[in-house]
Parts: structure tokens; C-alpha cells; sequence
């Protein structure tokens, strides 16, 4: 299991700092949304922000693109520095083009199905991809509550995934604290993300350390 701290729900006057404590805790790799208060009803940062935080951490940053048009961005994030980008199918017409031209310039190439789009929506494309992000929350925002039968869908995945033979690895994202990251795992999910429950916490990097723990049972 991999840990994902999101730095959604870090202190941005800061974030280099906050970063720095749970990279030296234990973090895997860095999750960051990106909304453009179109496909989500939330704005946060482009690929300015991006290109700061490549300068602050050797992680990986898992780019998670809640965006219109994002087809027209995988340059801008693919120079800033991402490693890995997530694009949701429902923003883009011809998202094999897209999946391939995130892979063409070396990056890890990733899907995130919202709550209610089926997994078969992946039939296709899952030879192709690296990641699956599994939204256990509908995106837009920090700190909502997970919705059940996320974990449902997770254990679905995996036995998709399998029986096909690929070695997509899956994400979860949304919701998931020191209560439920055991499940996510024992669900079969390779990286968890988590941004309020580490960054809402008054000690984030003791708070990483925790669920690292509880997650690898
Ligand atoms: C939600 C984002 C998530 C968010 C998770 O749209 O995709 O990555 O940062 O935050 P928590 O862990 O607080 O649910
Ligand atoms: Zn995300």
C-alpha cells in the first residue's frame, strides 16, 4: 500500500513546509486536484502551483485533473513536472487520444471513475492505462464524507483487472481516514489518497505515520 497525502486540504501559505513533514514521515507520493469550477464546482490551481511543488519534493505528483478540456492542458502539467495524470472520461470526447498522449510524453497515464459510472466504461481503455482512481466521493471538494460501496466497487475492480491479466494499479480517493483505510486495502487498493485527514490533523506527519500503520495491518 501507498499513501497519497492530498495537498488539497494543506495550509497553501505554508505548503512546502507541510509537505516536507509528511515526505519525511513516510509519504509515497503527492496527490493534487485540479478543478476548474466547470467540471467541478471548485478552483484551485494550474500548472504554476504544479511547477512549484516539483521544485519542493522528489515524489511523485499524481496530477488529478478535474477539468474541462483536459486535453488541451497534458503539455502544461506534463512540463510542470506531473509523473502521473488522472483524467475523467466524462470531460473528454476521444479519451484514448488523450490517454495516449499523456503516455507519449512519458508519463503514467490515469482514469478516475466518479461514484456512478460503471466500471465497464473501462472495458477498453484498461489495457492502456496505469491507474484507475477510484472516487469514493463525488470530486470537487476536500473533506466529504466516503460513500459507501466504494469498497464494493474496489473489490470489483481488482477481479476485473485480474481476470483480464493487466497490472493496473488501483487508487482510492475521498474520504479516507485512520477508520477505513484497512478496508481500502484489504478491498485490494494500491494507493490511498487522503487530504483532510492528514492535513486537518494538528500533527499531520504523526497523523500519516498512523494510517501508514493501521493501512499495512
Ligand atoms: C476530491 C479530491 C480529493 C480530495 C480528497 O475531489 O479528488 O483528492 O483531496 O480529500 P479527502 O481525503 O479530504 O476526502
Ligand atoms: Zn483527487
Amino acid at each position: 500500500m501507498r499513501l497519497a497525502p492530498s495537498i488539497l486540504s494543506a495550509d497553501f501559505a505554508r505548503l512546502a513546509d507541510q509537505m516536507a513533514r509528511v515526505e519525511e514521515a513516510g509519504a509515497h507520493q503527492f496527490h493534487l486536484d485540479v478543478m476548474d469550477g466547470h467540471y467541478v464546482d471548485n478552483l484551485t490551481f494550474g500548472p504554476m502551483v504544479v511547477e512549484a511543488v516539483r521544485r519542493s519534493t522528489e515524489l511523485s505528483l499524481d496530477v488529478h485533473l478535474m477539468i474541462e478540456n483536459a486535453d488541451k492542458w497534458i503539455e502544461a502539467f506534463s512540463a510542470a513536472g506531473a509523473d502521473m495524470i488522472a483524467v475523467h472520461p466524462e470531460t473528454l470526447y476521444h479519451l484514448h487520444r488523450t490517454v495516449f498522449d499523456i503516455k507519449n510524453r512519458g508519463k503514467q497515464a490515469g482514469i478516475a471513475l466518479n461514484p456512478s459510472t460503471p466500471l465497464i466504461t473501462l472495458e477498453e481503455i484498461l489495457p492502456d492505462v496505469d491507474y484507475i482512481i477510484v472516487m469514493s466521493v463525488n470530486p470537487g471538494f476536500g473533506g466529504q464524507a466516503f460513500i459507501p460501496g466504494s469498497f464494493d466497487r474496489v473489490r470489483k475492480l481488482r477481479s476485473f483487472i485480474k481476470d483480464r491479466g493487466f497490472s493496473t494499479q488501483i487508487e482510492i480517493d475521498g474520504g479516507i481516514d485512520a477508520h477505513n483505510i484497512r478496508r481500502a486495502v484489504e478491498a485490494g487498493v494500491d494507493v490511498v489518497v487522503a487530504g483532510s485527514a492528514i492535513f486537518g490533523s494538528p500533527d499531520p506527519a504523526l497523523k500519516l505515520r498512523e494510517m501508514l500503520a493501521i493501512g499495512k495491518g
